[in-house]
């Protein structure tokens, strides 16, 4: 398990190189996340496969805190390395995210943590209910819980 250092090394990392950080021009959603509490984005670029179950492409864009932005980088690879389909991203757990980015690390700060996998998580159920695959009562901007904004309003909503 790594260390403290360790894990701010691997955080600055990915905040100084990160992965797949691009916007999509062919995504089927385009789903910005904010985080009210310091103005901080995250745009997450979704892509799904003929199947509507497997993710062809994600790809993310932001500003904001190391931490916001080094999570993004790693939720992007765990993504793509690990070929998670859009049910086990929305299966994933935040607590596990906390612990993967270093919980003594980053405990103090959740929501900068979980930022990009709420958002991302609401790209998906965006995703699905486009495709008629979920009621629209699943579809809304769940992680309103953790004071994080997703959708149109959360570029607004984050810097007001
Ligand atoms: Fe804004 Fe971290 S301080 S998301």
């Amino acid at each position: 398990m790594p260390d403290r250092q360790e894990q701010i090394e691997l955080l600055l990392d990915h905040y100084r190189s990160p992965r797949h950080r691009r916007a999509l021009g062919d995504a089927d959603v385009v789903m910005p996340g904010g985080n009210p509490g310091c103005g901080d984005i995250v745009t997450i670029y979704l892509k799904g496969e003929a199947d509507h179950a497997h993710i062809a492409d994600v790809t993310f864009e932001g500003e904001g805190c190391t931490i916001s932005q080094a999570a993004a980088s790693m939720l992007m690879e765990a993504v793509h390395d690990g070929r998670l389909t859009m049910e086990q991203v929305l299966s994933m757990d935040y607590h596990a995210m906390i612990d993967a980015l270093g919980r003594e690390v980053v405990a103090s700060r959740p929501k900068c943590a979980t930022l990009a996998l709420g958002t991302l998580k609401a790209a998906i159920r965006k995703y699905l209910w486009d495709h008629h695959l979920i009621p629209e009562a699943e579809a809304g901007g769940a992680g309103a819980e953790r004071g994080l904004v997703y959708g149109t309003d959360a570029v607004r909503a984050a810097k007001s």
